[in-house]
């Protein structure tokens, strides 16, 4: 088993690393589907245009972080607060309205016989009046040229990037101020890869989201991520910024190709 020697990173250093007022804050989380506990006393925190990259192995307990705070867990134990306020126990869609916090699926989550505008108004399905998810989707045509080109086609057509950009755009129609993204390079040719990654760093840095992502391409995603967490059998094993995960050589062995498969 894949095993990172020292001790559990202090809250001290968690916060530090929070850059600042944390956005979003987790402590001693303990949770799991049904009665199987799979994270045992995860703390993590994030502040306003902060990124956060999650690596370990499969089966670490990476998209449960994720699915707790969305609120697709059972929680056993501890908090998760946005803003200073308990969301623990919202269930999503509360989450998506109230909260602030949207996610971005692992699995391709477009509907392919849908167009690019109708897979976009989706996203505001919680929207009080219809014409609010059209002016969203308006202000994300605005952004993203790629997307509004290709408004009235059916999503299939999309590229694979433009897949991904469609997904992140629809979980932006509620302007979310967390941001939870797994795998986004998954499947993806190199140079979308790149395309995905610009969008994310835009968005943090030019509208301060706090975004949490999940990446098995641990290069990339600790040389994109303000900060890194290593998750290992469902407890933080390490955390630091992603420069020093990058240059830690236990890290460099186990996470970042030096590794034998
Ligand atoms: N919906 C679910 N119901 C029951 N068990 C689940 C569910 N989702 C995940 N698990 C279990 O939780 C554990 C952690 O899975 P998780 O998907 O969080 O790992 P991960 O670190 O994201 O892995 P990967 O890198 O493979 O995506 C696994 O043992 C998995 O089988
Ligand atoms: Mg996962």
């Amino acid at each position: 088993m894949q095993h990172l020697a020292g001790e559990a990173p202090s809250r001290e250093r968690i916060a530090e690393l929070a850059g600042g007022e944390p956005v979003l804050c987790i402590e001693n989380l303990h949770a799991g589907y049904g009665k199987m506990e799979i994270l045992h006393g995860v703390d993590l925190q994030l502040g306003a245009g902060r990124s956060l990259c999650m690596i370990g192995p499969n089966g670490a307990g990476k998209s449960t972080v994720l699915h707790s705070i969305y609120g697709f867990t059972r929680v056993r134990e501890g908090s998760i607060r946005v803003d200073g306020r308990d969301i623990t126990r919202l269930r999503p869609n509360q989450k998506l309205k109230q909260s602030g916090v949207a996610y971005v699926l692992q699995d391709n989550s477009v509907f392919p016989d849908m167009t690019v505008e109708e897979n976009l108004w989706m996203g505001g399905y919680l929207m009080e009046r219809p014409e609010q998810a059209k002016e969203a989707a308006e202000r994300l045509f605005d952004k993203y040229q790629r997307l509004a080109e290709r408004r009235r086609k059916p999503a299939r057509v999309l590229s694979g990037g433009e897949r991904r950009l469609l997904e992140i755009s629809r979980a932006l129609m509620m302007n979310p101020r967390v941001l939870l993204v797994d795998e986004p390079s998954i499947g993806l040719e190199p140079r979308y890869v790149d395309l995905v990654f610009g969008i994310l760093s835009d968005l943090r840095r030019n509208e301060g989201k706090a975004i949490v992502m999940v990446e098995q391409n641990a290069k990339k995603g600790l040389e994109f991520a303000d900060v890194g967490y290593v998750l290992v059998n469902g407890s933080v094993a390490r955390v630091g910024t992603g420069a020093e995960l990058l240059r830690d050589p236990e890290v460099g062995r186990l996470f970042l190709g030096d590794r034998l498969v």
